[in-house]
């Protein structure tokens, strides 16, 4: 068995693979284009042919991903690649319309064409699964209900209107075409490889290099914390037994304000790597101006999957992060090497140069 998996050399992505393999000997085909959140090193420990195979191209480049579904016939695409960071969206959208809207539209016709020539039973087992993200439900006041599927679309950034745009086409190429697609809604994400500029790995790396801790407006913004391996075991009951044309809501059930989420990085920290006498890493925190737009909460409502697919999550916040925090001080090398950008170095003279 063989699965089209994009966007795996990001965070989520990379941890997919390294999950997926412990779970299944299925062979997967990682679409990366390897822009600044792309990193090879993420999955150079699954380095056997007959599990992983990388291509370096763009999901909006149909010729490549036509050629791709035709010569290795995945059962499914997992559509993981995506511009993510709601800042870098601030300042310049232009490659989040590109990406995630006009890049997840060609890889959908991509697929439609694909799954219109295969059998009927390969058509019926066929599936298309697109990530995405909380953050098109928009923002909640404090005693608001978490999101459901219901829940109404209103997105706020640069990068949330685009993730919205992404899913009303997946729904489309549902409802008109009939493509067996799924959808997943995630909540914010911690773990392994991600890249320091998300809150946790900025906060992490920051402290350890005894610079400011950069705490938006007045810090009581609230997310909703999952461990990225608990989404990952997500992804793949969506994929198994998830219903075609379906939404699923999934996150930890575990909101924080980003200031606790803050002071709980810097307790751990004072533990495993302490400053010395009467110093903490609270003291580095700074509060700067706030992110334009800036949503004030998000909170998912996890019952569908809970009641349909039995998921649960299998890490709590404290020993998911208490993990997360191991993990960045056990792979200093990976942090430095991504801070100073000798990952992409790498990269271009292995694949050659490519324009985000
Ligand atoms: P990331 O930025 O770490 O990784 C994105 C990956 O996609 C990178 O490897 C990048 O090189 C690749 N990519 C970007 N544009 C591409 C293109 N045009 N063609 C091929 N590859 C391309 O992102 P992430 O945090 O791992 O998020 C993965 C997905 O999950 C995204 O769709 C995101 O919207 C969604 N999501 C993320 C979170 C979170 O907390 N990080 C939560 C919910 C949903
Ligand atoms: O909710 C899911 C989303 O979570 C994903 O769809 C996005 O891809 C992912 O990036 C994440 O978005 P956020 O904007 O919530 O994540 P970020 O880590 O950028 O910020 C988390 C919160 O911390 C947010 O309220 C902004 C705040 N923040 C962030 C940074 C980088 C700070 O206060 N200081 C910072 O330096």
């Amino acid at each position: 068995m063989t699965i089209l998996v994009t966007g795996c050399a990001g965070f989520i992505g990379s941890n997919y693979v390294h999950f997926g393999a412990s779970e299944t000997t299925e062979l997967i085909i990682n679409l990366d284009a390897l822009t600044y959140a792309g990193n090879l090193a993420n999955v150079a420990s699954f380095d056997d042919p007959t599990r992983h195979v990388f291509v370096r191209g763009n999901i909006g480049d149909r010729q490549l991903v036509n050629r791709l579904l035709a010569e290795y016939e995945p059962r499914a695409i997992v559509n993981f690649a995506a511009e993510s960071h709601v800042d870098r969206s601030i300042h310049g959208p232009d490659d989040f319309i590109q990406t995630n809207v006009v890049g997840t539209f060609n890889l959908l016709e991509s697929a439609r064409a694909h799954w219109l020539e295969l059998s009927e039973h390969k058509k019926a087992l066929f599936r298309f699964l697109h990530v995405s993200t909380d953050e098109v439900y928009g923002t909640l006041r404090p005693t608001d209900a978490a999101f459901t599927e219901k829940n109404p679309y209103a997105p706020n950034s640069p990068y949330s209107a685009t993730k919205a745009a992404s899913d009303h086409l997946v729904r489309a190429w549902f409802h008109t075409y009939g493509l067996p697609v799924l959808t997943t809604n995630c909540s914010n994400n911690y773990g392994p490889f991600q890249f320091p500029e998300k809150l946790i790995p900025l906060i992490i790396y920051n402290a350890l290099h005894g610079r400011p801790l950069p705490i938006y407006g007045d810090g009581q913004q609230v997310r909703d914390w999952l461990y990225v391996e608990d989404h990952c075991r997500a992804i793949n009951l969506v994929l198994a037994a998830g219903k075609p044309g379906e939404t699923y809501n999934i996150g930890g059930r575990n909101e924080m304000s980003n200031l606790d989420v803050v002071h709980t990085v810097c307790s751990i920290l004072d533990k495993l790597r302490p400053l010395g006498t009467g110093r903490t890493y609270l003291d580095q925190i700074t509060f700067v101006k706030d992110r334009p737009g800036h949503d004030r909460r998000y909170a998912i409502d996890a019952s569908k999957i809970e009641r349909e697919l039995g998921w649960r999550p299998r890490e709590t916040f404290q020993s998911g992060i208490r993990k997360t925090v191991q993990w960045y001080l056990d792979h200093q090398s990976w942090v430095e090497s991504v801070a100073s950008g000798a990952y992409r170095k790498w990269s271009d003279l292995q694949y050659g140069v490519m324009s985000d």
